[in-house]
């Protein structure tokens, strides 16, 4: 979604906005601007396309590159089409007040009306605009930029991250957040304000993560923190412990297919210090208070979007058989709005890469005000959603930049498996000897994963073939049919290929109408207890000319003979074989969306982190 990056220092701030915006284009967007102050007031440029288009306008027509102030914006449009107009930065017809935005209004109709009433004359199709005016309306009556900017945010009601400009103050930057992420930079006598830490790392690692409600003034030598509602905040600095070498592409072509191949190291890292070395069993600091609560929960419920939420659908299996605990996954988007069943003291698991996406949020919320305990399955350190839950665990599986999840998915997958395997302990259902073998396994994927990473020329081939196809089946069993749909999500997003996921067994059941010579079905059978029946399955897809790429055991060669391609991965346990399964998919949709020249770190209309319901 939207990418903001604001400077305020000694340095030239249009370079290091522009990296910024660069570090942020992961996020996904369809415009871009700047503004910066300069002696006759400021600056503006914005353009639809990359930022590489901006840099473009601003090299032809003497921006001015000398200003130690300003900001920049990459726009995910929601309100008004992407054109040059839209971009942000928005403003005034004086050029007095200048914001970015990252958000909705929601009351935007309502103020658009008043504002117009007033005088004001909007001269975009964006929600944003009527923040715009209505901060001018209140700055002529009061001549303060920061009281303006207070008393308009105390009108709104929506989502928003926000940074303005003031053309009468110019040495300021009033930054604010409710709902957006906003982290400030603290470097010597600089700040930089950033939708996300990946534009800041560059400069300093001290940083200030802003909360729902908050808002910032920065000049270049300090900065306050208050609510909007006029109480001062004291927050103390934190750090941010990633590298900048997690946010570049280390040789890799594209972003996602680093992800992909650090898979080995991600999974370790999720498991690092969470199985205790003396007898196999797990540890995990995140949830030592609260398993109990977990081990006699009557049911728990997992939410998430998207990848996340295939996540959640293999947690469902792994929770169910280990733990014998009834798991409901919902789609958290659907969840708020269906007056769900949620007694107090439920426990709830979010799930979520990012941390911030909106709907995940909302759901979060929704839970704990029917009186749940919601804990956390995160990646990103210090997010919005790893801070509203009671507990929880991260993922720690490094900075995921490709819009395609891939290793946050994998390592989602490990802490379920060890937040399942932690309750199944707590609650003696599987002895030691069992929980070991399954940890001394889990230790093992790094190293199987790199076998099937080995494999990834031989993908290349089998993705070669249907470059030009249009669609393709997706089918799995119990825990491979997550896989499935996740298989098919990934293929969809960054191929645009049409792609749908089944439990192989509801293939008969309609699917199977779409079978014929057109139609490849990739079939995850790992050896298990439901290997017979995909053979007959698979044999259905043969008997109707369809074409099979299965995924299968190595040494399980009986699949074969059924198969038009086969890929082969390492043998293991069941509650981890989605882990070993996905990679073959991530490495076939990959590899097909860079043949037909798709932008897989960026694909079209998607956002990294969806922070907008
Ligand atoms: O950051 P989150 O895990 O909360 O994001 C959830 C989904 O938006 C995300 O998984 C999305 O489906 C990805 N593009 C999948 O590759």
């Amino acid at each position: 979604m939207c990418g903001i990056v604001a400077y305020i220092g000694k340095k030239q701030a249009l370079p290091i906005i522009i990296n910024g915006l660069k570090k942020l284009e992961y996020r996904g967007y369809d415009s871009a601007g700047v503004a910066v102050v300069s002696e006759s007031g400021i600056a503006i440029r914005k353009k639809a396309g990359k930022v590489a288009d901006l840099e473009r306008l601003l090299a032809v027509n003497g921006f001015d590159k000398t200003s130690t102030v300003g900001f920049g914006h990459t726009r995910w449009a929601t309100h008004g089409e992407p054109n040059d107009l839209n971009a942000h930065p928005i403003y005034d017809d004086d050029q007095e007040i200048i914001v970015i935005h990252n958000g909705i209004i929601e009351n935007y109709n309502s103020l658009k009306i008043r504002l117009e009433r007033e005088g004001y004359i909007f001269r975009t199709e964006t929600d944003t605009e009527c923040l715009v005016h209505l901060i001018r309306s209140h700055f002529k009556n009061t001549d303060n930029f920061e009281t303006s900017v207070r008393l308009a945010l105390n009108e709104v009601e929506g989502a928003y991250g926000i940074c303005v400009l003031c053309k009468s103050e110019p040495g300021k930057i009033i930054a604010a957040r409710n709902g957006s992420p906003l982290v400030l930079g603290v470097g010597e006598k600089e700040f930089i304000l950033a939708s996300d830490a990946t534009a800041i790392i560059p400069h300093t690692r001290q940083v200030v993560y802003l909360l729902d409600g908050e808002m910032v003034t920065v000049t270049c030598d300090n900065f306050s923190i208050k609510t909007i509602g006029d109480e001062k905040i004291e927050r103390a600095l934190e750090e941010i412990t990633f590298d900048l070498e997690q946010i570049e592409k280390g040789g890799y072509e594209h972003f996602m297919h680093k992800e992909i191949c650090e898979q080995p190291e991600s999974i370790m890292n999720t498991l690092r210090g969470r199985i205790r070395k003396d007898n196999g069993l797990v540890k995990l600091g995140g949830l030592t208070n609260v398993v109990d609560k977990l081990a006699f929960a009557k049911r728990i419920i997992i939410t998430a979007c998207g990848t996340a939420w295939h996540a959640g659908l293999v947690g469902e299996y792994m929770i169910e058989q280990m733990c014998r605990i009834p798991v409901e996954v919902e789609y958290a988007s659907e969840f708020r709005y269906r007056d769900p069943i949620v007694y107090p003291g439920d426990s709830m698991f979010v799930i979520s890469q990012s941390g911030e996406t909106a709907d995940t949020r909302a759901a979060l919320k929704e839970a704990k005000k029917r009186g749940a305990d919601v804990y956390g399955i995160v990646n990103v350190v210090g997010s919005t959603i790893a801070r509203e839950t009671d507990a929880g665990i991260y993922t720690h599986a490094g900075p995921e930049i490709g819009v395609a999840s891939t290793k946050a998915f994998t390592s989602q997958l490990t802490g379920l498996a060890l937040i399942s395997l932690l309750i199944a302990q707590h609650k003696s259902l599987m002895p030691p000897n069992e929980i070991k073998k399954i940890t001394d396994e889990l230790l093992r994927i790094p190293d199987k994963i790199k076998m099937i990473l080995d494999q990834s020329d031989k993908i290349k081939e089998i993705a070669k073939v249907f470059k030009f196809c249009q669609h393709m089946l997706y089918l799995g069993r119990g825990y491979n049919f997550p896989v499935a749909l996740e298989g098919a999500l990934k293929l969809k997003e960054i191929s645009y290929i049409h792609a749908e996921g089944y439990p192989a067994a509801e293939m008969k059941h309609g699917p199977i109408a779409l079978i014929d010579a057109n139609m490849p079905v990739i079939v995850i059978a790992p050896k298990d207890s439901t290997y017979d029946k995909i053979i007959s399955n698979i044999r259905e897809v043969k008997a109707r000319k369809g074409v099979v790429i299965s995924i299968s055991d190595e040494h399980n060669t009986d699949i074969d003979e059924y198969s038009d391609y086969s890929i082969k991965i390492p043998s293991t346990c069941k509650f981890l074989s989605p882990i070993l399964t996905t990679i073959p998919l991530q490495l076939f949709a990959y590899n097909l969306a860079v043949l037909r020249g798709c932008n897989v770190d960026q694909p079209r209309n998607l956002a990294k982190s969806v922070t907008v319901e």
